[in-house]
């Protein structure tokens, strides 16, 4: 076996294959792989310090990336195996206005702005180690389910790269306008089937089996390993420093099972003292993680946690026609693929679920966007999460705080819009029915005629 290879996450089966192959599940038990690392026999660094060594090199593209200036803590390809498109060049912010919102003390929060991705999210961080890979093993096509932002990042990164045919699967009017103009634009295969994500998930999987397409969702282990990076940027904004929680909005549930395992390993190589605590937030509307964690007490139980709970879960929800609907489409997912790397995940950082409202994912958004560079609905959770984790006295208002800001705000402006809009039909058709009441922080538009001195009247009265 290399020093890199893949391993069963199950440490009953723990069953290994070489890095070269492309299951994404278990093949002897069906679980969820990792990408495993022999560190006794590659060069992981000695502390995180030795990084900034990068920093005066940005003519190389690999010290540019945000997710390859830290190589050596995710070595999955040489080098020049490597494909980038200058991904995870994204910044930590410090959001005074925001904290006194969340109730935090000022210095104390802290927003991670994925949006400024190339294609407008996260997704970027993981699609590129998931280029390298298909690359690697000579994948001609590649293949998502997704709600929109996967399947912009896949399309983006075909048409830059030129490397493999995008074929995106979504649900039938599932996704917002801002990402299927995205992978529209960028020439991947759409395929709109009518059902949701879920469905969708369950699809892309049998087809990429049966066609040989390289898959590019969360199962995929080695998307994962680039959005470890995200932690890693966050350490490196920190001055190497470990904050008290991170914070992020939860769906298929890859991101937190990456934050994990890179927490999992950078102490196991002695490179940080703690892990943070990690807070997952749900959308009430599709909550399938919060509803098993927090109220029937799944536990990643070393490996041993109760499939059976979750079988019965899912047959409930199925009893009940029970879909996952929530304005934040991102997460709209009712069976997240990585739930147990997302359990082991929590185990190791202290974790906690919550779920939040629409209404209180729309108020937090305008309060990012108010106060900041602004986000997609999705987004928001983290914070709408941050807000009520301060609430109950879970998280102190002296601890240091991130939260994921996941994708961009122009991701999704119809949500924007009918949140600010002074047209209530416009509010009702796209917020009214999944129970937003009110925009508390709208910021209304003034209707005014082509009149020069009723203009500045208007200015005058209202700034
Ligand atoms: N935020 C945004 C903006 C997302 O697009 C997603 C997932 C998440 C949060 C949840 O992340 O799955 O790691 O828990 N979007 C996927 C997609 C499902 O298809 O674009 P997760």
């Amino acid at each position: 076996m290399d020093a890199v290879f893949q391993r069963c996450i199950s440490p009953d089966c723990s069953a290994t294959c070489e890095a070269r192959e492309t299951h994404f599940l278990c093949p002897r038990c069906g679980g969820l792989l990792d990408v495993a690392y022999d560190w006794d026999r590659l060069a992981p660094p000695k502390t995180l310090r030795e990084f900034e060594a990068k920093w005066s090199d940005r003519s190389n593209p690999l010290n540019l990336s945000g997710v390859w200036r830290f190589r050596e803590l995710l070595p999955v390809a040489e080098p020049n195996q490597i494909l980038t498109i200058g991904e995870g060049q994204t910044i930590l912010q410090r959001a005074d206005a925001l904290a006194a919102y969340v109730g935090m003390q000022a210095g104390k929060l802290f927003l991670q702005y994925e949006g400024l991705n190339p294609s407008g999210s996260f997704k970027d961080n993981g699609m590129t180690a998931a280029f390298t890979h298909a690359r690697m093993v000579g994948a001609r096509r590649a293949a998502c389910a997704s709600t929109g932002n996967t399947s912009a990042s896949l399309a983006v990164f075909c048409s830059t790269t030129g490397l493999m045919r995008a074929v995106i699967f979504i649900g039938s009017g599932k996704i917002s306008y801002g990402k299927l103009a995205q992978a529209l634009d960028h020439g991947a295969l759409t395929v709109q089937i009518a059902g949701d994500f879920d469905d969708a998930m369950l699809r892309v999987q049998q087809v990429a089996r049966k066609l040989g397409i390289y898959l590019v969702n969360s199962i995929n282990p080695f998307r994962l390993e680039g959005q470890k990076t995200i932690m890693f940027r966050i350490l490196e904004a920190l001055r190497w420093e470990v904050p008290d929680w991170v914070i992020v909005p939860g769906g298929n549930l890859g991101n937190v099972s990456a934050f994990g395992k890179a927490f999992m390993e950078l102490t196991e190589l002695g490179l940080i003292a703690r892990p943070p605590r990690l807070a997952v937030i749900n959308a009430a509307g599709a909550n399938t993680f919060y509803q098993l964690y927090e109220r029937f007490g799944l536990r990643w139980n070393e490996g041993r946690w109760d499939a059976k709970l979750v079988d019965k879960y899912y047959g409930g929800l199925d009893a009940e026609h029970i879909r996952a609907a929530t304005i934040a489409s991102a997460i709209e997912i009712n069976r997240p693929v990585n739930l147990s790397k997302a359990l082991r995940a929590l185990d190791r950082c202290g974790g906690v679920v919550r779920e939040v409202t629409d209404q209180e994912i729309l108020d937090a958004k305008a309060k990012v966007g108010a106060c900041g560079l602004g986000c997609e609905p999705a987004s928001a959770a983290s914070v709408a999460g941050a807000k009520k984790l301060r609430q109950e006295g879970v998280i102190d208002a002296g601890e240091r705080v991130v939260s994921i800001l996941t994708g961009h705000q122009l991701k999704d402006p119809t949500a924007t819009v009918a949140y600010h809009s002074t047209d209530q039909k416009t509010f009702e058709e796209v917020l009214g029915q999944r129970g937003v009441r009110r925009a508390n922080f709208a910021n209304r538009a003034i209707q005014v005629s082509n009149n020069l001195d009723d203009i500045i009247k208007v200015i005058e009265l209202y700034s």
